[in-house]
């Protein structure tokens, strides 16, 4: 099994993540949170939040609709160019992404992709239709007349909510120049091959920031963002600073409203992927919305009283990624007394819990009611603390490793005498002997 096996396995096995629609015999490309998936997402979610709007004095949250005005997607270039290379085997049927099986850019040719003679990784044959754009926007209707009028789409992104509310935001709180506008929610994207557990889903979540800056000013924001990008990634969400690396992208590869991208990759076990991206998107977006909707997108400064359209910086996370590598950094095995153990050491502040209370023998009443009171107690205090009396004291460390418990605390005949519990430490299983009181 690789490593990503034994991740995947790990998540479904104790409540993480589970295939969508699992009991249905899922559903490509959507993936399903489980209890302590769910909390170890919205513990990165907010600590996202804490650290870039609650933190900072020019940052500010929005929370935009799913569904937009199609006319959005029109302005952003998403009904234009949204596309991945798709190729059809003409022997099977089965489709592709050119760009996954061949050794190409996303912007290749057919020429360009017949040169490869790449075979089909279905049935082996090099017999292939014309490489054609693919839109990856989900279409729906909205209202109760299913015509081409009520089209409309699910977000591939969930930027385009905060650009169209940059004029709302500046009318309603005028912020100084520059300031940040942040969200977080899911996008959407049918992607031609979902792949590698959640790392490449149709249904996932982003937290986005657009920076408006003065365009003389970009540079120097770019490489400011990007240093907080760090920051974050690596002291906040603990990841390792030799496992992330920034990747310059070159002109003929960035999207088509970026004229610098980096995208930040993190060494995942299918190899050296992104993580997230910083683009600077110039004005492209506001340009095009104040075409669109005929509105004026001018910011007037507020000291020189000079009116511009502002220029943008886009730092772009995606949560599954980060899960996916916070996974990936915190999955170990090692060995315990001759046997092995799979051990994650998350960091304390993402822990499902951050304390597990146990009494030593469930079929001791004493025990159990002394464990009751430093188990209320550590809850009133910490909020994230589960309480566990199943099996013997050996399962229960085990079963607390694998879901990455820094602390398990237990209560037995010694805390009756003497008020001192055994503190039992996750990542070096260690044990100490400790007041309550000072726990
Ligand atoms: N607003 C810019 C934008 O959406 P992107 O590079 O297409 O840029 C940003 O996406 C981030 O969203 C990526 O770096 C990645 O973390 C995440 N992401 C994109 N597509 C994804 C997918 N299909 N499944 C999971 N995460 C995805």
């Amino acid at each position: 099994m690789s490593k990503l096996d034994d991740i995947v396995s790990l998540c479904k096995r104790r409540g993480f993540i589970f295939p969508g629609s699992d009991i249905y015999g899922g559903m490509a490309g959507t993936w399903d949170f489980g209890p302590l998936g769910v909390s170890l997402k919205k513990k990165i979610m907010q600590t996202w939040w804490n650290y870039w709007v609650e933190n900072r004095d020019d940052m500010f949250g929005v929370d935009a609709a799913i569904i937009m005005n199609p006319r959005t997607w029109i302005a952003s270039g998403h009904a234009a160019t949204f596309s991945d290379p798709l190729v059809e085997c003409k022997e099977c049927h089965n489709r592709f992404r050119a760009d996954k099986i061949a050794d190409v850019s996303e912007k290749v040719t057919p020429d360009e992709f017949r040169a490869t003679h790449t075979k089909c990784p279905n049935c082996g044959k090099e017999n292939w239709d014309d490489v054609k754009p693919f839109n990856m926007m989900f279409s729906t209707h909205v209202g109760s007349v299913v015509d081409d009028a009520s089209v409309a789409y699910l977000r591939p992104e969930t930027a385009q909510g905060i650009f169209t509310n940059y004029k709302n935001v500046v009318d309603s709180i005028y912020p100084d120049l520059p300031f940040g506008l942040c969200q977080q929610g899911k996008a959407f994207r049918n992607e031609i091959s979902p792949r590698d557990f959640v790392f490449r889903s149709r249904e996932f979540e982003q937290m986005e920031i657009e920076y408006f800056v003065n365009p003389a000013s970009w540079e120097e924001n770019f490489e400011k963002l990007l240093k907080s990008c760090h920051d974050f990634l690596e002291n906040i969400i603990g990841l390792p600073a030799e496992m992330i690396h920034d990747f310059e992208v070159a002109p003929e590869d960035r999207a088509h409203y970026s004229k610098r991208t980096v995208d930040v990759e993190f060494d995942y076990p299918i190899g050296r992927e992104e993580l997230m991206g910083i683009a600077y998107r110039t004005d492209f977006d506001l340009q095009n919305i104040a075409r669109e909707s005929g509105k004026n997108m001018e910011y007037r400064d507020k000291m020189t009283g000079e009116a511009f359209v502002p220029h943008v910086i886009e730092p772009s996370f995606g949560v599954e990624r980060l899960i996916m590598a916070v996974l990936t950094s915190a999955y170990t095995e090692d060995e315990v007394n001759g046997e092995k153990r799979v051990v994650l050491k998350l960091p304390e502040n993402l822990a499902p819990y951050r304390f597990c209370v146990s009494p030593l023998l469930k079929n001791k009443p004493e025990l159990v009611e002394k464990a009751k009171t430093v188990y209320d107690a550590l809850r009133a205090k910490y909020n994230n603390v589960t309480w566990d009396d199943s099996g013997n004291i050996g399962k229960r460390y085990r079963k607390q490793d694998e879901i990455g418990t820094p602390k398990c605390v237990v209560i037995d005949f010694d805390t009756l005498e003497d008020d001192t519990v055994t503190v039992r430490d996750r990542d070096t299983t260690n044990q100490t002997r400790v007041k309550i009181s000072e726990l």
